[in-house]
């Protein structure tokens, strides 16, 4: 199993970029994401998660220098995240990363990650 922060070197920038544009790609028309997002400002997202995701797996920390401390469940707070809500982002994440042609090694520590992740980030009861 590769650690965390070997991940970028196996993706790469252009892999996060792959993966965060077909997860939002996904998002306007899904009944419950669709509504949470600014619609307004979707690449902007993109590029929040995407910067999140190469700090967090060993690439450049330039996310940090931008938007600080990444306080994923304060930053989440105003948004209600169900269990529905969960799995519907889990829905186009996996879908995403089918897309995205990983090796499986780089899967092995996603995938889990962004299950994880999620089921920690639910602040709302259904
Ligand atoms: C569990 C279901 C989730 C829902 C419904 C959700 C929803 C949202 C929404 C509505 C935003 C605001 C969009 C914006 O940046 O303007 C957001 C931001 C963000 N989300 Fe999630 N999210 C979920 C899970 C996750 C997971 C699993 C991760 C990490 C792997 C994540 C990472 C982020 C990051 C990094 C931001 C931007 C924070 C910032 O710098 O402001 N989210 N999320």
């Amino acid at each position: 199993m590769v650690e965390e922060n070997q991940v970028y070197e196996l993706v790469g920038e252009a892999g996060f970029r792959r993966l965060v544009e077909a997860f939002y790609r996904r998002v306007p028309a899904d009944k419950v994401l669709g509504a949470m997002y600014p619609p307004d400002d979707l690449p902007g997202a993109e590029d929040r998660l995407c910067g999140f995701l190469i700090f967090r797996f060993g690439g450049p920390q330039t996310y940090i220098e931008e938007r600080g401390h990444p306080a994923l469940r304060m930053r989440h707070a105003p948004f209600a995240v169900t269990h529905e809500a969960r799995d519907h982002w889990l829905t186009a994440m996996t879908a995403a990363l089918d897309e995205a042609g990983f090796s499986d090694a780089a899967l092995e520590v996603l995938r889990p990650f962004f299950d994880n992740t999620a089921t920690f980030l639910i602040n709302r009861l259904d």
